[in-house]
């Protein structure tokens, strides 16, 4: 605090108690039987009542004011940062935001009519030839959204066929739409009454399926699907947890109940979700199958699964009985996984809706939701090192398509890097 903040609040003191002493002087002077009350009626015929009105309007009125001023500099010194698209919530002023290496970074780029550099789809039938890098407006904050500056983007391989890439909520066509739902980044800017986060943050999460998402400068996100990330987490990394991370825990835990003992089947035990799917299931206790292709059998193994089956060359059926399937393939790969489940085992799939089921189980096929609980519980798990999610490259923006398209994919999350751990720009 300044020497001018110090003696700006010893005044508001000083002035608070002069308004008391007044106070209390005007009441004595009205209810005790007043040796001067007499004079005043006779001399100038005033009441007491009237005495006292005139006192409290040259004393207490400036005083009064002075009050006010003060409180009023107080409320205006608290507002924080008054964001391009307008009045942000009330929000704790956030410290200087540093990157890990204790530099301090720039949060906010662009203003209320700047565009912003992004990756959109405007073609549904143009596949992953149409993602195109292109300009488009700085986002909107909606009431409880945050703007978030995204340092990097994930993506979901087949996220170009989901309805909310094309449509929002009521089935509207929203093209031009930025593909994307998962971000690391700093908050710029809150909305109308967001509460939990500040400007500044480093945050990580979720996009929503039906808004623009992340593959861009800036984007809108509803802050309950934002979680803080520590200074010591890389934003390359932390944007590969939020779908991966969620959608293994959810499916695992929320849903098949896994626990300790129990054997489970990880379809695509290399992939993004399969290759968290694995490590939380280890970690549990359980007994880990993973399938995949021929090259991924040393990253399953090395993530902690026990057994590897290659779906090309293996035969399924020689798994026996699990408790549970993680199914992330869906097709034949889906079906034939249906015998494998053991009596009041569990089938669960988050490729497609399961057109079979087992005989004496149950069969779920569920999309992921939100949950800052659960990411701030995995970004403590990532520090800790007991969760490492799988970066198989980092690609610029302006490489989006490519990375979209690939044949053969690596192992784990392709992320783009949208900008640096300082904040700038990487290459378009
Ligand atoms: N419902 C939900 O909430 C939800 C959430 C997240 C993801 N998803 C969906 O779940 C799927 C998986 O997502 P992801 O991010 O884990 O994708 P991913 O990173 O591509 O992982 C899938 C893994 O499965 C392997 N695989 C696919 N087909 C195979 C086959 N026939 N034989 C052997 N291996 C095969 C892939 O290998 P290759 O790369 O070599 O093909 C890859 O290693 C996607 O379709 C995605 O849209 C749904």
């Amino acid at each position: 605090m300044s020497h001018f903040d110090n003696g700006r609040r010893i005044g508001r003191r000083a002035s608070f108690v002069l308004l008391v002493c007044a106070n209390v002087l005007m009441m004595a002077t009205a209810s005790a039987p007043s040796p001067i009350y007499p004079l005043y009626r006779e001399r100038w015929g005033f009441s007491v009542t009237m005495l006292t009105v005139i006192f409290a309007g040259y004393v207490a009125g400036p005083l009064g004011a002075l009050l006010t001023v003060g409180s009023l500099s107080d409320h205006l010194e608290e507002r924080p940062h008054l964001g391009p698209t307008g009045p942000a919530s009330r929000a704790p002023r956030a410290d200087p935001v540093l990157n890990p290496h204790n530099q301090p970074i720039s949060t906010n780029f662009l203003g209320k009519d700047s565009s912003m550099r992004a990756i959109t789809v405007r073609d549904r039938d143009a596949g992953v030839s149409g993602l195109t890098l292109t300009d488009m407006p700085y986002p909107h904050a909606a009431e409880n959204d945050a703007i978030v500056r995204v340092y990097a983007a994930g993506f979901t391989p087949g996220e170009l066929d989901w309805p909310g890439t094309w449509s929002d909520r009521a089935g509207r066509d929203r093209t031009p739409s930025i593909p994307g739902h998962e971000l690391s980044g700093v908050v710029v800017e809150l909305g109308y009454g967001t509460t939990g986060l500040t400007v500044g943050q480093r945050v990580f999460g979720l996009t929503d399926w039906t808004r623009n998402g992340s593959l861009a400068e800036y984007t809108a996100v509803e802050a309950r699907n934002l979680a803080p990330l520590a200074a010591d987490i890389d934003h390359t990394v932390a944007a590969a947890l939020p779908i991966s991370g969620l959608t293994a825990w959810q499916g695992l835990f929320d849903h098949a109940h896994l626990t300790t003992g129990q054997t489970v089947l990880i379809h695509g035990a290399a992939g993004g979700v399969g290759s968290i799917a694995v490590q939380l299931a280890r970690e549990v206790g359980a007994r880990v199958i993973g399938t995949g292709r021929a090259d991924d059998r040393d990253v399953a193994l090395g993530l902690g699964a026990q057994t590897f089956l290659d779906l090309d060359a293996d035969d399924l059926q020689h798994v026996g009985e699990v408790d549970v399937v993680f199914d992330v393939i869906g097709g034949d790969i889906l079906e034939r996984s249906t015998e494998l489940v053991r009596p009041g085992g569990t089938l669960v799939t988050i490729a497609m809706p399961p057109t079979v089921r087992p005989k004496d189980g149950r069969a779920i096929f569920f999309v992921v939701e939100p949950d800052r609980a659960r990411l701030t519980d995995l970004a403590q798990r990532l520090r800790t090192g007991r969760l490492n999610p799988i970066v198989g490259a980092v690609r610029p923006l302006s490489e989006t398509a490519s990375a979209f398209a690939r044949h053969r994919r690596t192992p784990g999350k392709t992320i783009i890097q949208v900008a640096d751990e300082q904040g700038m720009p990487t290459s378009f």
